[in-house]
């Protein structure tokens, strides 16, 4: 089931997902982190046990149901927002959207830059793979840059349950998300916008949103700083979930410094 688990005076922190995986991506930092704030982690729409999604669908419209998401669970606080790739995404449009609901962003391993044509391209190839070939096809295909060389080598067991995790999801949710990434806008233009304090984080073998990406990502947003997570790839909270972890706590107490 998605989490939602501690106590409800405690800081929220909500964590989306990335593609194509569920809320269980998130088991490290809910383990970690339930007995420090009420943790919230949704399965986005057609992942997990999530709805499949109704058309629009977007990442504009994701946004807007995770907001509402909160609203119908009874929180009315600002949140602690913390998106991995394609979770990130979704982020930054609640960001541009609904900036009143955050107290904090985290955006791990994730871009503001929209697709490329070649990008456009490669979601058409993977949207009939998808659909011929389901779901195994597409983790198969990402595998190789889902996880960073260190992962690839030392943690087979990791690597074996992300291709379980991405298997058990359904054709249809995978296929409207890569629509929905694939048409998604250029987040640059607002982030200039965004005023509340901000996490980037990247693993350091990060080959889809590497180093240097994450790292202009950061600069873009005022005040924001940046964590170089070693020994992980693209999947960094899963690859090194204690350094990751250790990332996400120093925020969240330097937030809470800040607002006491
Ligand atoms: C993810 O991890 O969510 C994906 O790499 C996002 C994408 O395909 O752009």
């Amino acid at each position: 089931m998605p989490t939602d688990s501690g106590q409800a005076m405690k800081p929220v922190l909500v964590l989306l997902h990335g593609f194509p995986l569920d809320h269980e991506m998130w088991r490290p930092q809910i383990v970690k982190f339930v007995p420090q704030c009420r943790v919230i982690a949704p399965d986005l729409p057609g992942f997990g046990c999530a709805e499949p999604p109704t058309i629009p669908f977007s990442m504009d419209s994701i946004a807007d149901s995770i907001v509402q998401m909160l609203e119908s669970s009874g929180i009315s606080k600002k949140v602690v927002l913390c998106g991995l790739s394609m979770g990130g995404y979704i982020a930054l449009a609640i960001a541009r959207r609904h900036p009143g609901r955050l107290q904090g962003l985290i955006l791990a391993d994730t871009r503001a830059e929209p697709d490329d044509e070649t990008g456009k391209e490669n979601r058409n190839r993977m949207i009939e793979l998808v659909s011929k070939s389901g779901p195994e096809a597409i983790i198969d295909m990402m595998l190789p840059k889902l996880l960073g060389a260190t992962t690839q080598q030392g943690q087979p067991g990791l690597r074996a349950s992300v291709r379980a995790m991405a298997a058990r999801q359904s054709a249809e949710g995978i296929s409207a998300a890569l629509v929905a990434m694939r048409d998604r806008p250029d987040a640059r233009p607002a982030l200039a916008e965004i005023r509340v304090p901000t996490l980037v984080i990247v693993g350091e073998e990060d080959a889809n949103t590497p180093v240097s990406m994450a790292s202009a990502l950061a600069k873009s947003i005022q005040g924001a700083s940046l964590e170089v997570i070693p020994r992980a790839g693209h999947l960094s909270n899963l690859e090194n979930s204690a350094a990751f972890n250790s990332a996400v706590e120093r925020f969240n107490y330097e937030l809470m410094a800040k607002s006491s």
